[in-house]
């Protein structure tokens, strides 16, 4: 009988080790590829991505990759991997985005790589919450200029109202006073342009534009708008202020790296940054506050409380009515949470461990804000809207609640968050001083929906 060595038994040892690990680190999370090569899983994540998403992560675990029309796109959905995506230097939001940038706003990938960090610090500079208080006057006054125009009583879609009244505030605010149409006809284009540009967003960010006629006819009529008045826009100095309007502030920019030829483009971006979420999510704090009686009544007593009953007066808002109104904050943040963005997406440099796996670089990491802020670990009974649960959150100290993520995260999280707070802060405490609002049907599943506005006073702000 031959006895095998020991050392020819020690290099086998080593060697089934040495490939156990390198077998655990190229370990790739589950992988689902679907049938059709390239296109992988695309026409079923197509159809309910958020759906598709929540039966992948019942089914494969907290960590799993789906193949969509030949790209990689890893899930993260728990601590673990949440933490790679907040925290690792291997993980980059430029290239991510680059490709969506490319194909919604025609700039190209390499100036956007160029100029990305310093638009985004001029940006946040801005709008961020040392500057917040330049915007609050301006905001107020936008707004009360808007609700003039506005009947004292009628009934009215509360998706159209809030278009009708934000588009206008957003723009001359960000971009410059008076840019906003005032004609009928050109305010109807306006918003039919827009209206087909971000509800094509989507597909506009992945398909090539011809196979998107009626989106990119809409995507060059808004370049357009913007091509005419950019020297407008760049000369226009504001009588009460010299302070220059954020689009000012990146033509300044854009001039100073000799890139004003992309100005429009990123004039659309900006525009659709500022437009594409705040809406929606004004549309729904004021749906689910006017479905909630008894929150809806607390918000109209504490309004009375700073500013007085009557709905007649032009009033003023103050960074101190806004402390003393809490409640309308936490309603807007629960919104924010129940109606969070579906998918945030980094770039993997470098391969990243997660849990026992190995995902490799060119792998998009995906977070989903959306199904995070509905896990019950991080937020009880995540399905009901309670806005007291952010009496938690350290606000005063600009903090939100953990792991809330609808503003994105990281180096490049939103930076309009504490505006588009504003904002609509200040949008419902003028609606409810102005007016009695109630829903004409129960809580709204599909997007439009009605109420009524009744003026407290006959006369509104005359
Ligand atoms: C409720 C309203 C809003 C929500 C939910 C929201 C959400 C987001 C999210 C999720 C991102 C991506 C961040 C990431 O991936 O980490 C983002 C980026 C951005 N947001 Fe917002 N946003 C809102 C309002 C606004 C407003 C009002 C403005 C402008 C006035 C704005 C300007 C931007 C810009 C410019 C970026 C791109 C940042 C970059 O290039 O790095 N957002 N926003």
């Amino acid at each position: 009988m031959e006895f095998i060595s020991p050392t020819v038994i020690i290099i086998l040892g080593c060697v089934a080790v040495l490939l156990f690990l390198q077998w655990k680190n190229l370990r790739r999370p589950p992988c689902i590829r679907g049938w059709i090569p390239w296109i992988g899983a695309g026409f079923e994540f197509g159809k309910t991505p958020l759906e598709f998403i929540e039966k992948a992560r019942i089914k494969y675990g907290p960590v799993f990759t789906v193949i969509v029309m030949g790209t990689r796109m890893t899930f993260v959905t728990e601590e673990e991997g949440i933490n790679v995506f907040l925290k690792s230097k291997e993980i980059n939001f430029e290239l991510a985005v680059q490709n969506p940038v490319y194909h919604t706003a025609s700039i190209a990938k390499n100036i956007f790589l160029k100029l990305h960090e310093k638009l985004y610090i001029t940006v946040k500079g801005k709008m961020g919450i040392f500057n917040l208080y330049k915007f609050t006057g301006q905001l107020t006054e936008e707004l009360q200029e808007q609700l003039q125009n506005l009947g004292t009583h009628g009934t009215t879609d509360l998706n159209k109202f809030m278009r009708h009244l934000l588009y206008p505030v957003t723009v001359n605010i960000l971009f410059k006073k008076g840019l906003f149409p005032t004609d009928e006809r050109k305010i109807r284009e306006f918003h039919q342009h827009f209206q087909a540009y971000d509800e094509g967003f989507e597909y506009g960010s992945q398909l090539p534009e011809c196979l998107l006629r009626n989106w990119s006819k809409s995507k060059k009529w808004l370049l357009a708008l913007f091509e005419k008045n950019i020297p407008d826009i760049k000369t226009h100095k504001s009588a009460k202020e010299n302070y220059p309007t954020v689009m000012q502030a990146v033509l300044d920019l854009l001039e100073m790296e000799a890139n004003e030829q992309k100005s429009p483009n990123y004039g659309l971006l900006l525009l659709w940054a500022s437009l594409s979420n705040t809406v929606p999510v004004a549309f729904w704090t004021f749906a689910f506050v006017l479905s909630h009686p008894n929150i809806h009544r607390t918000i109209m007593e504490g309004i009375s409380s700073v500013f007085g009953t009557a709905g007649k007066d032009k009033i003023k808002v103050s960074e101190d009515d806004l402390k003393k109104l809490p409640l309308i904050k936490w309603c807007i943040l629960e919104t924010i949470r129940l109606r969070a963005p579906g998918v945030i997406a980094r770039k993997v440099l470098k391969p990243v461990k997660i849990l026992d796996y190995t995902v490799p670089s060119g792998d998009l990491l995906m977070l989903s804000p959306f199904w995070l802020h509905r896990n019950p670990k991080y937020f009880p009974e995540p399905d009901l809207f309670k806005p007291e649960r952010w009496k938690e959150a350290n606000l005063e100290k600009h903090a939100f609640l953990d792991c809330f993520m609808a503003f994105g995260s990281g180096k490049y999280q939103c930076p309009g968050r504490w505006l588009a707070l504003l904002e609509i802060q200040i949008c419902i405490i003028l609606i409810f001083y102005y007016y009695d609002c109630s829903l004409l049907d129960p809580l709204p599943k599909q997007r439009k929906r009605k109420v009524i506005l009744y003026s407290k006073n006959k006369e509104i702000l005359n």
